[in-house]
């Protein structure tokens, strides 16, 4: 029991008297009182925007107080008061775009809300970027200067949650992960410490924060290398119902062709379930306008076509187009991912399938007002060899960019009640598409952080050695499990084990002979 912070004793004392709300309440007066300017409660418009801004409803959730940090400094009394309070539950929202119900919110409990750290700041190499910012406050920015950076396709989305969970970018067939264009990542630490997470200073956190998400401290600041860009080519195309199967043949043609490192995007069929339609659709970049249309020629020349909207324009305009169709939805959406290896035949198979069974599933639930969304995309190429690495599994001798395609299955639907049904839905098509892709030799066990529904484990897919260094790294830099215990949401290395709870040296390393597990 001597073993016991005095935190976690407060903690257990409370939870045995079901006071935590008390406890919660308090913990808010503690921020409001070190914050005043920075908390908000349920009566505040400021509070009622910040959750009615979530962009799917199923993630607005009502947390005790909102805290919005102004400043650096903030986030640092934040996370000290948090600590401090023993037990208080609180969760961390960049963009607010992870579809996980509970990843980005919290019932009861207390939301760190980081959009007003939304600067960018150009400098020669670097574009110094605040951790609340989202892709369209960075390419507003970049597209001036000529330069882009790695970030997200979509405008609204946040650039913490994507580059902290890996990052494909319009540039990504050409330069990798997002993620490993980032050169420093200021943290604020489990225990209050502000620190700079680079090549040279913090390395195995630097390492672990690109594609390891919020097990290791809160980030504040991105400092992500650029690189000069003038336009590009891309846009939407919205095929005729009947082009489907060629469609998808012309993604097969496109992976199986010569690797194209300026082709970037995806090709979807969306199965609206109240009309009974089908809209094939695809959404490509090529970053070389010159050399274009590459081999993204496979996709672009697949008709009928029913809107072609391709052209040539500023990043910064393609992402803000984009974000037209999320910011109007307003429908809860959510997600799985599986990845496999291409083949003449297996992405035919699970489109099939898909086909076949989405409106079986979808018509249990026909006054939900359901959509679905089966989507096709390229995986990117690893760090090479003497590069920074980052946490996502993939050797430098590896090709997955050229052979590797993640799925991502959507649902988009009115009525919560659905909920539960459509999650197993997701469960099941997973399961079904990862055994189409066995029964040919061609699954892949990686999965997708920025993808993964709640209940797949990207964590552990990225393989037992990343694993278990990712664990190293967040018991030497969080001895006491402050983000895997307080802070909810995102995938945890220890996903809802206490073995964060024991004895390791100072280098995260655990000493099974001293024995000493807390419970
Ligand atoms: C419309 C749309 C388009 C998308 N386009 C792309 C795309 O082009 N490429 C791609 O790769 N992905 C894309 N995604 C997926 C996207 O990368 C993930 O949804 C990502 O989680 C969004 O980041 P966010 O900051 O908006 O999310 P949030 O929900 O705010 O955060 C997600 C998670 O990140 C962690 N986190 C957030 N802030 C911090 C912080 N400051 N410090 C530490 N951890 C933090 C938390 O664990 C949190 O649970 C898209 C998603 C949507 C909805
Ligand atoms: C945030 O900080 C800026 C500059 O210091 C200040 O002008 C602004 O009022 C602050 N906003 C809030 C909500 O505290
Ligand atoms: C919160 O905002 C929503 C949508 O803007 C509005 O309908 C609702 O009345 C507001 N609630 C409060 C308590 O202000
Ligand atoms: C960006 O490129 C355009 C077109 O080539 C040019 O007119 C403009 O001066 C450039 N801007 C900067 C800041 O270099
Ligand atoms: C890495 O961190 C150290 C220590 O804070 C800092 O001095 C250095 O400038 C950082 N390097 C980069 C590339 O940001
Ligand atoms: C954005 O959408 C408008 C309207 O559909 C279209 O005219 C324009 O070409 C689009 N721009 C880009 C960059 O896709
Ligand atoms: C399906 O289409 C109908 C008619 O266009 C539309 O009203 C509805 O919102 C769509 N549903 C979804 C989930 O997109
Ligand atoms: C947690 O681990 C279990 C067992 O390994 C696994 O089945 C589950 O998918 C994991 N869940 C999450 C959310 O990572
Ligand atoms: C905070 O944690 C870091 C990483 O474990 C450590 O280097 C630092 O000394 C700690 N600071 C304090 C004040 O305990």
């Amino acid at each position: 029991m001597h073993f016991l912070p005095a935190s976690l004793v407060g903690c257990l004392l409370l939870t045995l008297a079901a006071a935590s709300s008390d406890e919660t309440t308090k913990t808010c007066k503690t921020l409001a009182s070190a914050l005043a300017e920075d908390v908000f409660y349920p009566e505040s418009p400021t509070y009622n925007a910040s959750i009615q801004s979530y962009p799917f409803p199923q993630l607005r959730l009502n947390p005790t107080c909102l805290v919005r940090p102004n400043s650096t400094q903030d986030v640092v009394t934040a996370i000290n008061v948090l600590r401090d309070s023993g037990c208080t539950k609180f969760a961390i929202r960049g963009g607010g775009h992870n579809a996980n119900t509970g990843f980005n919110d919290i019932e009861d409990g207390v939301t760190i809300d980081m959009r007003q750290l939304n600067y960018v700041e150009v400098d020669k190499d670097v574009v110094r970027v605040g951790a609340g910012a989202v892709a369209q406050d960075v390419y507003d920015v970049t597209d001036k200067y000529n330069i882009s950076v790695m970030g997200p396709r979509i405008g609204v989305v946040g650039i913490a949650g994507f580059l902290t969970g890996g990052g494909v970018s319009f540039f990504s067939p050409e330069h990798g992960w997002s993620c490993d264009y980032v050169e420093n990542f200021e943290v604020v630490l489990a225990n209050g410490t502000l620190v700079n997470a680079n090549a040279s200073s913090h390395s195995e956190l630097y390492a672990a924060l690109k594609g390891g998400q919020s097990n290791f401290g809160i980030v504040t600041r991105f400092d992500l290398k650029h690189f000069p860009v003038g336009q590009l080519y891309g846009g939407r195309i919205a095929y005729a119902p009947t082009a489907d199967v060629d469609l998808v043949e012309g993604f097969t043609q496109f992976k199986l062709a010569k690797y194209d490192p300026y082709a970037a995007g995806w090709v979807t069929n969306r199965y609206n379930a109240t009309t009974g339609n089908y809209t094939p659709t695809s959404i490509l970049w090529y970053t070389k306008p010159d050399l274009k249309p590459g081999s993204l020629s496979h996709i672009l020349d697949v008709k009928p076509q029913a809107m072609n909207g391709m052209t040539t324009a500023p990043v910064a305009a393609f992402a803000r187009n984009a974000s037209m169709v999320v910011k109007t939805s307003n429908f809860n959406t959510i997600w799985a991912t599986t990845t496999f290896h291409i083949s003449p035949t297996i992405a035919h198979k699970i489109y099939q399938k898909w086909k076949e069974l989405i409106p079986k599933v979808t018509d249990t639930y026909k006054s939900a007002n359901v959509a679905s969304e089966l989507t096709f995309q390229s995986l990117a190429p690893p760090p090479k060899s003497g590069a920074s690495p980052n946490s996502l599994g993939f050797s430098a001798s590896s090709t997955p960019q050229s052979g590797l395609v993640f799925l991502q299955i959507i649902f988009y639907y009115a009525d919560s009640s659905a909920t539960e049904g459509l999650n197993n839905a997701l469960k099941d098509f997973v399961q079904i598409f990862e055994q189409l892709a066995k029964d040919e030799g061609q699954h892949n066990p990686w999965i997708y952080l920025n993808f993964a529904a709640w209940f797949q484990d990207p964590l552990a897919a990225y393989g037992n050695g990343e694993l278990a260094q990712l664990r190293r790294v967040a018991r030497k830099y969080d001895p006491k499990g402050l983000f895997q215990d307080q802070l909810v949401g995102g995938f945890k290395v220890f996903n809802g084990t206490t073995d964060w709870r024991g004895h390791w040296d100072q280098h995260g390393r655990a000493d099974g002979d001293r024995g000493g597990k807390w419970n």
